[in-house]
């Protein structure tokens, strides 16, 4: 399968700190995969500079082939690499239906129709976005009125507006219950199936990685320090070290 998205050398620096330092990698199209590592070890960092929130200081992100590196979040969203953010980020004050509504007109743009049959379609849209992620009964709603758990599965159809080939989850089940988070999951791997559309997260919970993803890639103070199936992951032992110190055993069982 070829790759959709291609990191290569990637770096960034704050002051002294290497944030993210030296990282390359690839994930071919319409993989699951995971991005694990303690605290500060330069995950959210790394999501930041291949969507083009934060310019690196050296190395190269190409998305479906084309040299994406540098180009504006806005570019970055329309050419297919959408992202959630590890805090939540829609518009509280309007409704469910809106803020999806709102997600698409941004991804149209450019696009021309009759505002009639465009407003109409637009509406049409949102409700199959907000029905693939189980939200379509909550669409009138204000946004702040979703529980926690509800609320990321609105970001995700707000991400998918664009069509996205790839979805970068910034800890997309912090916050939740054991339950809700292998519910968001199930969900975002149904989503896998039926839009191919790939997927990379970061996640603290090693249950929920090594259940969900099918390659997994382990940062330490900004390197990349190993990758692979989550069952050589597991046992690696540098993972051991960098990622659970000297607590070995808690590492789970594969579900
Ligand atoms: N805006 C910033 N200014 C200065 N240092 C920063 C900034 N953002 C991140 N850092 C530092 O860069 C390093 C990587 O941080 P990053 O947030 O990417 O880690 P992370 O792996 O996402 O951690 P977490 O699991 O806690 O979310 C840390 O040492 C952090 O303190
Ligand atoms: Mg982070």
């Amino acid at each position: 399968m070829s790759p959709v998205l291609e990191v290569e050398g990637l770096c960034k620096s704050y002051g002294g700190v290497r944030a993210v330092d030296g990282v390359s990698f690839s994930v071919p199209a319409g993989q699951v995969r995971a991005l694990i590592g303690p605290n500060g070890a330069g995950k959210t960092t790394c999501f930041q500079l291949i969507s083009g929130f934060l310019p690196p200081d050296g190395g190269r992100v190409r998305f479906r082939g084309a040299d994406i590196t540098g180009r504006s979040p806005q570019q970055i969203v329309r050419l297919g690499l959408a992202r959630t953010f590890q805090h939540c980020a829609v518009f509280s004050s309007m409704t469910v239906r809106e803020n999806v509504q709102m997600a698409l007109l941004a991804a149209d743009r450019g696009g021309f129709a009759p505002w009639g049959s465009f407003a109409r379609r637009n509406r049409e849209r949102a409700r199959e976005l907000l029905v693939l992620v189980g939200l379509a009964d909550h669409d009138d709603q204000p946004a702040h009125n979703l529980p926690f758990a509800d609320l990321k599965r609105l970001e995700v159809a707000i991400a998918l507006a664009h069509k996205p080939a790839l979805l970068l989850l910034d800890e997309p089940t912090a916050g939740m219950a054991l339950g809700e988070r292998f519910a968001l999951m199930e969900l975002l791997l149904d989503l896998r199936r039926r839009l191919g559309v790939a997927l990379l997260f970061t996640e603290h919970d090693l249950e929920v990685v090594f259940r969900f993803a099918e390659w997994v890639m382990v940062m330490d103070r900004g390197r990349l320090v190993a990758e692979g199936p989550p069952a050589a992951v597991r046992t690696d032992p540098t993972v051991r070290d960098v990622y659970l110190g000297d607590a070995p055993t808690s590492l789970p069982a594969r579900g």
